[in-house]
């Protein structure tokens, strides 16, 4: 199982009290802060970090810009695996050890990455009932009320690339991610292989190197609108509004970070397992199935099962 999901990321921020306004509004709980340094965490357990540029712990950043994304902490299920994982990477890099329980290095694309023992807390899974026409599952009971979202975890980091596939492969050959999905035109969807999430980490094509945005999962639609509203009123918004992707079937709701790139609200994703067989998606197509405010023209439909060479991200 290895690989369970993402455990913290780093970002590099100028600005660290917008940061912190921007990510307690999002619905994060601080949780530590000093005048270069601020640790939100979540309810399962996993951190977003803010730091300023100087800051000592601070790797070097991925791309040009040094705001956003410097690092990603991926959880790992024992300290066994970590010593395969830390013994395979060292064929070919540099890999910093800390103790038995965490280490770094960076990726083919030149990114910080770090791996840690760590486990996540259980969520809670409250029923959920939804009416419809023809199904009746809430009698007699009111829905329940959102006044803002909370997000309850990290369920994906979105990073561009020139060459993407080269840079998801790394991932896949390295560390033991899955291939969820592709994009034509570039654009990798990548699962930790002890995690149901359709994707955590996506490789998208970009003429630069840059961080894209991180996703928070949210219990339902009411949390996210709820969540969407309630930024909106704090005058953070949104270039598109609520949609739903195809790939993925995320409802998504984009805000520009301060700290660099965009934090999503995402709720009912669709969750696979090693059983899921990879698709190949037109790039428009499976990018956005609907957005409320609509779109001019439909994109024609392009979506087929993957072949054996297209999963060598060659
Ligand atoms: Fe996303």
């Amino acid at each position: 199982m290895a690989i369970t999901g993402i455990y913290s990321i780093t970002y590099a921020t100028d600005d660290l009290a917008a940061g912190i306004r921007f990510h307690e509004q999002l619905g994060l709980t601080l949780v530590r802060s000093s005048a270069d340094a601020a640790d939100f965490e979540l309810p399962d357990g996993s951190a977003v970090l803010l730091r300023t540029p100087e800051h000592a712990e601070l790797p070097l950043p991925y791309g040009q810009d040094v705001s956003g994304v410097r690092e990603v902490c991926w959880a790992v299920d024992n300290e066994r695996s970590l010593a395969q994982l830390a013994d395979g990477l060292s064929r070919d890099r540099t890999v910093h050890r800390y103790g038995q329980t965490e280490c770094t290095f960076f990726d083919d694309a030149g990114l910080s990455v770090r791996l840690r023992v760590a486990s996540f807390r259980p969520l809670p899974a409250e029923p959920d009932p939804t009416n419809a026409p023809g199904r009746v599952e809430r009698l007699n009971q009111l829905r329940r009320w959102f006044d803002r979202a909370r997000p309850l975890q990290m369920q994906h980091v979105v990073f561009s690339s020139p060459q993407p596939r080269a840079a998801a492969r790394f991932y896949v050959e390295r560390l033991g991610f899955r291939i969820s999905d592709i994009q034509e035109e570039g654009g990798v969807f990548l699962r930790a292989p002890g995690n149901v999430q359709h994707h955590n980490l996506y490789w998208q094509r970009g003429d630069a190197k840059a961080f894209r945005h991180v996703s928070y999962g949210v219990t339902n639609l009411d949390a996210l609108m709820a969540g969407a509203a309630f930024m909106s009123r704090q005058g953070v918004k949104s270039r598109q509004g609520l949609g739903r992707h195809r790939i993925s079937s995320t409802f998504f709701y984009y805000m520009p970070n301060p700290c660099g790139g965009d934090a999503e609200y995402s709720t009912d994703s669709d969750c696979i397992n090693d059983d899921w067989k990879p698709r190949v998606w037109g790039r428009v197509f499976g990018h956005i199935w609907w957005l409320a405010q609509g779109r001019e023209q439909e994109p024609e439909e392009r979506m087929r099962l993957a072949t054996e060479e297209d999963l060598k991200l060659t």
